[in-house]
């Protein structure tokens, strides 16, 4: 039995997305954003560094839950399993990556940006689903539309989720957590602006409180 993401968070309402080009801030980065209220941090696949971080992170920073995100296939699948990560989460989900996701039982959040999508996932199992690009495909409007008719799914919405929408999202009975990069964007990582990164950790840790 695969765990819920939910539970694997310890109910985290706020997950950053990150993007990683350079492996010595990896762990600099998770140890900012652990420090400073998010346990949980998305590691995108999208850099060549991004196997390497998720290794360094596992090694070094025993109190952050690390989600792999941007997983596109089985071989990408198998990577992140095999670096330490303790999720995984794609941007949509294509069937072969389902096939090899119904023979594993690694925690694992995958992409729906539809209802059919949705009912797709929900035939193979999951219930917990990344519902992305959130704004594009209908925002706050489409997950209260999907509430009725796949009302045993919860959300974690991503992809133009920031402060000024988030307590819109968080408020919603169908959303879980929210992600995003406005935390810990690429250039404030590459310009190693922890302070800045820690203040926006700091900020975002409150959302969805009350
Ligand atoms: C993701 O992979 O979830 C997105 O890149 C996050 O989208 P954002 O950059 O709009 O926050």
């Amino acid at each position: 039995m695969r765990d819920q993401i939910s539970s694997i968070c310890k109910g985290v309402k706020v997950i950053p997305v990150v993007v990683i080009d350079d492996v010595e801030d990896a762990v600099p980065l998770a140890r900012c954003l652990v420090d400073n209220g998010l346990p949980v941090v998305e590691v995108t696949l999208r850099t060549d560094a991004a196997l390497d971080a998720i290794k360094a992170i596992a090694k070094e920073v025993k109190d952050c839950i690390i989600g792999v995100g941007s997983i596109g296939s089985p071989e990408q699948l198998n990577a992140a399993i095999e670096a330490g990560g303790h999720f995984g989460v794609s941007p949509g989900t294509s069937p072969k990556l389902l096939r090899a996701l119904e023979k594993s039982d690694w925690p694992f959040l995958p992409g729906s940006g539809s209802l059919s999508e949705m009912m797709g996932l929900r035939e193979a199992g999951f219930t917990e689903l990344k519902l992305f690009p959130a704004e594009i495909v209908g925002g706050v409007g489409m997950l209260k539309s999907v509430a009725g008719p796949v009302s045993d799914i919860s959300f974690c919405p991503t992809g133009g989720v920031k402060p000024e929408n988030a307590e819109e999202y968080l408020g919603l009975g169908n959303v879980f957590a929210i992600g995003g990069t406005w935390i810990a964007p690429l250039q404030d990582v590459k310009d190693k602006k922890w302070d800045v990164i820690a203040a926006r950790a700091k900020a975002a840790s409150t959302l969805g409180q009350g």
